[in-house]
Parts: structure tokens; sequence; C-alpha cells
């Protein structure tokens, strides 16, 4: 994050870099700590995630209005436990600490954290005071949740005891003289009753903020920046007809229209009318200067006996940057090439300086595009969660449909199409899928899951057509629900739509005897099944 007036653009820097009202998170490894920078956006005030021993001069430098330090999974007194610099509390930068980071607050300031003498763990009875700032308009006695093995025992004279419940007497405390206040509890899941309303509290009543970073404002600003960032060079879009690309798309044609050339490129891979759909939306409804790419015969070529999943995978990698690479060779002027990189994937890759450490994470696609083909990036939702990116899609004018697709990998129905690829697999399959899909929607399913999608499998079994024997293809169906595609369960749906769609499939789709409903969690199963 820069200061307004250091606006110099860089790959590193997008103005959703540049908020006048910011609340930084400093991530000590809690699983929530971006549910808290989500919470805290919710509230109209920009949020970003930051490392935990970020310095105080840094932070100074960033001038937030308010900080929050997030829980994390270590105990303070252990060795190497993550710190926090002692001098951010002299910043005069109001400080909310949560959970482990109320802990590190605590031990920096000088108060003793012990193990406590059980695990708190669930649903707890808070009594407060409802007096102050921070819990003002709530009721005296309400649920929260807790989730600690240590809690600090001896506090200091300069605190005071704001919360307690049976078994934590310092479940809320504050600073006598300055904007430092501590939760033992998680204000910002669901478990706890009335967290939305105690964060925002912290956020107006203690760091003053306004709360006016709305979604269509970061539009204005994103286009402004883009703008001055490119100039009159052309960029590159690569579309894929999911909703980062096509969001991304849509906010560069807002900024650059004539300047936008949009890649698509078809590899025989896609789903029914997808390709339609993405020449509908980029070539009428946004006249984007839009290239479909017809590659689907090299890709078959390029997979043609191959039926390991990896290898599949790194084929399907190099044909699309090749097909790519000469598609954007043609284009005159373009210096840069946009993407859809969403604000988790920067956490999580460490790429921020001031942000957290890169968490280890199994990347499914293919990185490096842009310095391969010797472009400079820009990905203006860099700083948006997907839910963000959906409201900007929304506001962009983009259709519901596209906006709330199920999510779709990048190597397409080839980690769908089990076994070797051929073009009539691949129509057997994205005929099925496409009678899966549409049984969905019709019967109001498709929203209440969240990915769900047909299976080829690379076997044959018997069945009768008549007097005969037949053998043909089996469709698995799968269906998940999931907060976050880490974990995942099987779709619970009626029993008539599964018998619907298996009919259907049965009865329209050439070459299909069998339908199969895929009843695994993940893990240990993962949803695609590759
Ligand atoms: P798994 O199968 O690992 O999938 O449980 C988790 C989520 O990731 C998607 N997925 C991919 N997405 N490229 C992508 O862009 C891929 O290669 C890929 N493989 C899996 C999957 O559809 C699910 O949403």
């Amino acid at each position: 994050m820069n200061s307004p007036s250091q606006t110099t653009p860089s790959p590193e820097t997008s103005a959703g870099d540049i908020q006048q009202e910011t609340v930084l998170v400093l991530d000590f490894g809690s699983q929530t700590a971006q549910l808290i920078a989500r919470r805290v956006r919710d509230q109209n005030v920009f949020c970003q995630l930051v490392r935990h021993d970020l310095s105080a001069e840094r932070i100074k430098e960033l001038a937030p209005k308010g900080l929050i330090l997030s829980g994390g999974p270590a105990s303070v007194y252990a060795e190497n436990a993550p710190q926090v610099d002692p001098e951010i509390f002299n910043l005069g930068i109001p400080v909310l600490g949560i959970c482990y980071g109320m802990q590190a607050e605590c031990r920096a300031m000088g108060c003793e954290v012990k193990p406590s003498q059980s695990r708190e763990f669930g649903h707890t009875e808070m009594t407060c005071d409802a007096d102050d700032p921070l819990f003002r308009g709530l009721p005296e006695n309400f649920t929260v949740w807790m989730s600690h093995g240590d809690r600090v025992e001896n506090l200091d004279e300069s605190f005071v005891v704001l919360a307690e419940t049976d078994d934590c007497p310092n479940a809320a405390i504050k600073h006598k003289d300055r904007p430092i206040y501590g939760l033992q509890f998680h204000p910002e899941v669901t478990h706890t009753q009335h967290g939305e309303h105690l964060l925002g509290n912290f956020i107006r009543n203690i760091c003053g903020c306004e709360g006016s970073w709305k979604i269509s404002s970061f539009i204005e600003q994103e286009v402004d920046s883009i703008r001055e960032r490119v100039g009159q060079s052309r960029v590159i879009c690569g579309l894929s007809g999911g909703v980062d690309s096509s969001v991304t798309a849509a906010l560069l044609y807002k900024a650059l229209g004539s300047q936008l050339t949009c890649i698509f490129v078809d590899n025989g891979l896609l789903r029914k009318g997808e390709r339609e759909q993405v020449e509908y939306e980029f070539g009428e409804h946004f006249k984007t200067d839009l290239h479909v790419v017809d590659a689907r015969d090299r890709f078959l070529e390029a997979l043609a006996g191959v039926t390991d999943p990896q290898k599949k995978r790194k084929i399907i990698g190099k044909t699309f940057i090749d097909v790519f690479k000469d598609e954007s060779a043609g284009i005159e002027n373009a210096h840069f090439l946009a993407q859809g990189t969403l604000y988790p994937d920067v956490i999580e890759s460490g790429a921020n300086p001031d942000g957290p450490a890169a968490t280890i994470k199994y990347h499914h696609n293919v990185g490096g595009l842009p310095e391969q083909l010797g472009f400079e990036l820009i990905e203006p939702m860099r700083m948006l969660f997907k839910d963000e990116v959906r409201l900007m899609g929304h506001e962009l004018g983009l259709p519901e449909k596209l906006i709330w697709r199920h999510p779709f990998p990048g190597p397409g129905l080839a980690v769908r199409c089990l076994g070797e690829i051929t073009h009539d697999r691949l129509e057997t399959l994205r005929e099925a899928d496409a009678v899966l899909i549409e049984e969905l929607y019709d019967s109001d399913y498709y929203h209440k899951v969240q990915q769900a999608f047909a299976v080829l499998l690379p076997l044959q079994t018997v069945g009768v057509m008549g007097d005969a024997r037949t053998y043909e293809d089996v469709i698995a169906i799968r269906s998940v629900d999931t907060d976050n595609f880490m974990t995942a369960d099987w779709s619970r749906l009626p029993y008539d739509l599964l018998q619907r769609v298996s009919t259907r499939i049965i009865n329209s789709v050439r070459g299909v005897n069998r339908v199969v409903y895929d009843i695994s969690s993940k893990p240990p199963s993962t949803i695609e099944w590759e």
C-alpha cells in the first residue's frame, strides 16, 4: 500500500493498494485472518492483511486508521512464537487484538499470559460493559465463540476488563489511556452473536473510520489507474469464460474501450455453449476486439493417446502457451497482459512484501505466462475477494449466470474425461454435462450447490437394449457443497432430480447406458476425478 502521493504504477501496485481509509490485519497465522479482512470490508472500510511482524516504522508510513491483530495457532510463550513490534502500541493508532493477537499485545505490554486450566472451545455466554464504545448498542449478555488454550492472567493495572465469561475473567479488555483493545473470543466468526456490530464499533467508534469504501468507487479508481498506467498502449486479456477473467475484461473495457484485445482459446475442452457465451458477451455486448482462436485440433492432436492426468495437464498448459503466443504475436502495440488474480492468491503466494509469508499451496494453473511472453502484468482484481469480484461483475453489467457460474478447471473437460481424450468422448461428456446443468437450473439447485459436473469414466459396462446386451459408457455425476473448495461434502440432491438427470442422459446421450452418483466427501476424495 502506498500513500496517495506515491502513485507511480508498477506491476506490484494498483489503485486498489492506495486507499484513504485502511485497517490493517496483522496475520499471526489464524485460519480466520482473511475472514477478519472480509468482515472489515463489509463495513465499507478497505482492509489488507500484512505480516505480523511488520515494523512500527512501516506501519506509520502506511498510516492505517486501525490495526487488528489476528488469532494464531501458536502459544505466545513458546519459543519462536510470533511477536509483534512493541512500538506499534506507541503510534497512537487504535489496536484490536483477537485471541492470540490479544495475548501477543498483552505480552508486548508487560502482562502475563498463561495456559488456562481448561481449554476453552466453542460457544460461551459473556457479560460485557455495554457502556464502552466497543460494545455500544449491544446487550450486556451474549454468546461468543472461544477457541484458546492460553489466556491473559495478571492484567497490568493500565488495562481494564470490559467483559468476562465463567472461564475467562479477561474476555475483553482495554487500555486505560490508549485506544488499545483485546478480545479473547472471535468476533469475525458467525458463531459469535453481534460480531459484525462489534467489529463495526471498533472501526467506527474507536478508529474513527467513515466507511466510504465501495466497489463502485473502487471501479472508478481502478479505471483511472489503468488508464494512467497503460497510456496509448494495447492491453491483452486472456478470457477463459470464468468469472475472474470476465470481470477483469469488463473492467478493462470500461477503462480502455478499443485499446483492449481479448483472446479466447477454444481448446475443445469447453463445456457446451461456453464459446458462444463468450462470443456474445465480449463480442456483442461489450464490443471488445475479441480474438477467438479455434485450437481444437491442435489440442486434440497434442493429447492423442495420453491417459496420464499429469501429462494431460502439462500438455494442455504448454499448448495453451504456444497458441496464446502465436495469437498475441500478431497484436500490435501490446505491452500489457491482464490477469484475474484475486487477493487470496496474492496473500497465499507471499507476493506482497508487506504481506504474510507464502503458505504452501498446490497451484493448479500454469504460472509465468506474462514473463514468457514479455508483457507487463496488469492485475486489477489483486486486492479483491471472490465475492467482491462478483459484486464488481454485477456493477459492470455482466449477466448473473456468468457471475455465479460454478468453477471450471483450467484443463477443462480433460480432467473429467478419464482415459483417452477423443473428439467423440468429449462430445459424450459435453452432452451429459449439459443435461445435468440444465436440470440443476430448472430445479433451482444450481445455486444451492457450489460445483456440479459430469465425468466420463474410462470403462464400459453391460446393459440391455431391447433383447440385446450393450457395452456402453458410464457417466458419473459429481455435485458438492463447500465453503472454500478445500473440503467438501457431496450434495444431497433430491432423488427425483437425480432420476431425471439419469433418465435424460441415458435416453439422449448416445453411447451411455449407466449413470452413477458420487457420494464421497473431500477429503479423502478430491472434487475432480482426473
Ligand atoms: P480438487 O479436485 O483438487 O479441486 O478437490 C478443488 C477445486 O479446484 C478446481 N481445480 C482446478 N482449477 N485448474 C483450475 O483452475 C486445475 O487444474 C484444477 N484442478 C482442480 C476444482 O474444479 C475445484 O473447484
